[in-house]
């Protein structure tokens, strides 16, 4: 089915609004439910090439088999395509995590598989996992998952230690996926006085080097939430003293004197966080890239198919935004900021709905409203591995949010542009838009993508003006036949990977100029405007 006879079998709007609206319905003269009047002369703000970047949670790591999940030929498949992207390994457990150096020369009969590939500097991106210990570690991996979700629920969390061999699929998976790699320390080290303890993070750090390992680092996951997990309280100005001193270890070791440090990692804007943040701007500022804060929209365990449609619920990242925004302004005005670790749901995601095709109106709606309001990098949790918020399944299938991404990554460029839109009905709220100019990768410059998802039943239209409805256009319709369906098409057609190396052929849907754009209900789409000639995007 193309898209035009989509549209021909919705039907064309009015009728009731399946319980979504909030007030009835006036019915309009043209039934609009937006006129956008977008401003193509300039740009309103730059994200990061890397602005849509994935997180993989330390949780992997706990039992060390797991990382082999990394070497998967699906899972390098479908990350590669997701490159340029930071990849964030990190989360609660990081603070556990002490990293523990092999003494191969001392312990050469150690049996240990990795003893004949450490000498081996160079990566091959070809060693993949083979099927047969795949398919285990993907059975292993449920026992796992729960045993990972009992210590959550009793916020204990026993200390691990990650050998080298972790370290090395962490670089081999982010240096054949086109990833560049985050990694999380452990603030938890402390000495007496309260006080980071480096010891840790230096043999991490020099054995990193001596691999000639291209990485960059944070220091400390949700320190708001310390005396929580492990019954120790730091203040945001002794985190920015630990920040400073561990920049102060990556000028010393020369080979991460450019690499990049990012933190605080704090939850986002609630109590007493925004005072760890404030402090630690005070002292740390100068020794991050870039300011990293968490948001989820909702609590995993209490939240309904409904909060993830709710436009005041999707609303809230912008007052969470702009009290860190103004904040980081105060103090350190010129610091990127980014979400640092990010999903829909806190807990684990919300288990039939975060990895669902609902879950695509937030995750969308974030990276919409995100790169409008001001941040530079936003961190998916997770790329694979715990919880439901994952973009691939338990099987390493792609999820609906892995497709939503991918198409994302092609179809979007860096350019913000600024549009401003006119509501026609009572419905509008539930229609939201967001324009960017093309990925110059995949479309000519000058051309103009449009974001746009309809949160009600019904379809919804939006009006363009003359400057976009001359041109000619390609249309991503992202639908479902559930809203808690685990599969989505794109303009009809179920998407899936063809084999375990091959991706389907994203194709858009040639449309007609024209100045109605029609969004079937509960949609995700993209519209690529591709003659428009946008001054901002040439
Ligand atoms: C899966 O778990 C079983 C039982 O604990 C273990 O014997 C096996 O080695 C594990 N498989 C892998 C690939 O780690
Ligand atoms: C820091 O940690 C190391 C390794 O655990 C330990 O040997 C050292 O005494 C600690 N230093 C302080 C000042 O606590």
């Amino acid at each position: 089915m193309n898209i035009l006879e989509a549209f021909i079998i919705f039907p064309v709007l009015t009728g009731p609004d399946g319980g979504w609206a909030l007030d009835p319905d006036p019915v309009q003269e043209l039934d609009l439910d937006l006129v956008l009047e977008p401003d193509l002369s300039a740009v309103l703000r730059r994200v990061d090439p890397r602005f849509l970047s994935v997180t993989i949670d330390a949780s992997l790591a706990a039992e060390e088999s797991f990382m082999a999940l990394l070497s998967s030929s699906k899972v390098r498949t479908l990350s590669s395509a997701l490159s340029p992207s930071f990849l964030r390994f990190g989360g609660t457990r990081q603070d556990f995590m002490k990293f523990k150096p092999q003494r191969r020369k001392r312990n050469s009969k150690n049996p240990g598989s990795s003893s004949s590939t450490s000498s081996n500097t160079t990566v091959s991106c070809q060693q993949l996992l083979p099927w047969v210990v795949e398919k285990q570690l993907k059975m292993n991996w449920t026992l796992q998952q729960q045993i990972l979700i009992k210590e959550d629920l009793k916020r204990k969390f026993p200390t691990f230690s990650p050998p080298e061999v972790t370290v090395d699929l962490l670089n081999s998976f982010s240096s054949c996926c086109g990833f560049n790699l985050i990694f999380g320390l452990n603030a938890l080290l402390r000495t007496s006085e309260n006080v980071w303890n480096s010891s840790n993070a230096e043999t991490l750090i020099k054995y990193c080097q001596s691999r000639r390992y291209r990485m960059n680092w944070e220091l400390g996951n949700e320190p708001n939430s310390f005396e929580k997990k492990a019954g120790i309280r730091v203040d945001g100005h002794q985190l920015g003293l630990d920040f400073l001193r561990l920049r102060e270890l990556m000028s010393r070791s020369g080979f991460y004197r450019d690499a990049g440090l990012f933190g605080p990692d704090v939850g986002q804007p609630r109590d007493h966080r925004t005072d760890i943040l404030g402090g630690f701007l005070q002292t740390g500022a100068e020794a991050v890239d870039a300011v990293t804060w968490h948001h989820y929209y909702v609590n995993g365990r209490d939240t309904s198919l409904e909060d993830f449609l709710d436009p005041e619920i999707l609303d809230t990242l912008t007052s969470k935004t702009n009290e860190v925004m103004e904040k980081v302004k105060l103090l350190s005005p010129t610091k990127p900021i980014w979400l640092g670790e990010t999903s829909s749901a806190y807990g684990g995601g919300a288990v039939g709905l975060s990895d669902t095709f609902v879950a695509g109106f937030m995750w969308l709606d974030k990276l919409g409203l995100g790169a409008t309001l001001g941040l530079d990098v936003v961190m998916r949790q997770v790329l694979v591995g715990s919880g439901s918020y994952h973009l691939l399944d338990e099987n390493l299938d792609p999820l609906p949010d892995y497709w939503l991404s991918l198409l994302y990554k092609r179809l979007v460029g860096p350019e913000v542009l600024k549009v401003r839109k006119r509501s026609g009905s009572a419905r509008s709220k539930r229609v939201r838009t967001y324009l960017h100019c093309s990925n110059e990768k995949s479309y000519s410059r000058g051309s103009v993508t449009l974001i746009s998802m309809n949160l009600n039943q019904n379809p919804s239209r939006i009006s363009v003006p003359l400057v976009l409805s001359s041109s000619s256009l390609e249309a991503f319709i992202l639908q479902s036949d559930r809203l808690d369906s685990r599969s989505v098409k794109l303009n009809g057609r179920l998407l899936q990977m063809l084999e375990d190396e091959t991706l389907p052929d994203l194709r858009g849907t040639r449309l007609p100029p024209s100045d109605l754009l029609q969004l079937p209900g509960f949609s995700l789409n993209f519209f690529v405007f591709l003659d428009v000639q946008a001054a901002a995007c040439l």
